[in-house]
């Protein structure tokens, strides 16, 4: 039976995901920082999902996410590094040192605590992925290009987005030689509580068409930033 570990998991994107792969039979391990959503998910999802109550902008959350699912398992086939908040200020003279910060700690420093979790069991697994939630709005070269000027999108969400492209490339560069395949996501642009003025796309249309994406990788297939059922993006 394989295994799945999906951060921020409580509602959005990740939590359709939880569904998706629930419903297809997999082990579950959301990772969720309330004990509401962790009583929730899982009294929904009883059997085969293992809620694990994380912050991961903690360096603590480290040892506790590869304890809680080592208890179940000795290997990891797929993590899936999708937590993250949006930020608001798009000028510089309004921008927020604090709120660069927090954007860093949850959307790059959250998937390096996540991996590093994780990693002595993904090493276990036959077909082990590690897909990190990106967005169109960290592609240096469609920023560069002008494609988004007429919306205002802020500082802090763009930088570290492409900060974590970064991450991407680099990880999956160091394990192409452990067969773990790295990628990075755009999503779509979706109805959830962390979308634009654009969102055109269900959460659980993006959820869908990432399972089936996700289906298709292997240790040949890394270092690629796609948006799934639609094709390569620039990085
Ligand atoms: N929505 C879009 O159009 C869009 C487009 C491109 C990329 N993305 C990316 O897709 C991912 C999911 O976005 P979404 O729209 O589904 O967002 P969302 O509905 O706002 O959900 C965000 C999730 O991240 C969790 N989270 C935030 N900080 C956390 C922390 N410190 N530790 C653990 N979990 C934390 C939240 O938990 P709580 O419930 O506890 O707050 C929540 O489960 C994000 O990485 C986002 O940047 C979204």
């Amino acid at each position: 039976m394989e295994t799945v570990l999906i951060t921020g998991a409580s509602r959005g994107l990740g939590y359709e995901l939880l569904k998706v792969y629930s419903i297809h039979d997999y082990i579950t391990f959301p990772i969720v920082r309330t004990e509401e959503a962790f009583e929730r998910l899982k009294y929904e999802f009883q059997g085969k999902c293992y809620p694990i109550l994380a912050d991961l902008t903690l360096d603590s959350s480290i040892n506790h996410i590869k304890s809680e699912v080592s208890k179940q398992t000795d290997e990891l086939d797929i993590l899936i590094n999708n937590a993250g908040i949006s930020g608001t200020e798009y000028l510089i003279e309004t921008v927020r040192t604090k709120e660069v910060n927090s954007l860093f700690d949850i959307h790059c420093l959250g998937p390096i605590r996540a991996v590093q979790s994780c990693i002595s069991l993904l090493k276990q697994s036959d077909n082990p992925r590690i897909v990190n939630v990106s967005s169109r709005l960290g592609s240096i070269t469609k920023m560069a290009s002008g494609e988004f000027s007429d919306r205002d999108f802020s500082y802090s969400y763009r930088m570290v987005k492409a900060a974590q492209n970064m991450f991407t490339v680099c990880l999956s560069h160091e394990l192409q030689g452990n067969n773990i395949s790295v990628n990075a996501i755009h999503p779509g642009v979706l109805l959830t509580r962390g979308g634009s003025s654009d969102s055109n796309m269900y959460p659980e249309e993006a959820a869908s068409n990432i399972y089936e994406w996700i289906k298709t990788l292997n240790k040949s297939t890394t270092g690629q930033f796609v948006q799934p059922s639609i094709g390569k993006l620039p990085w």
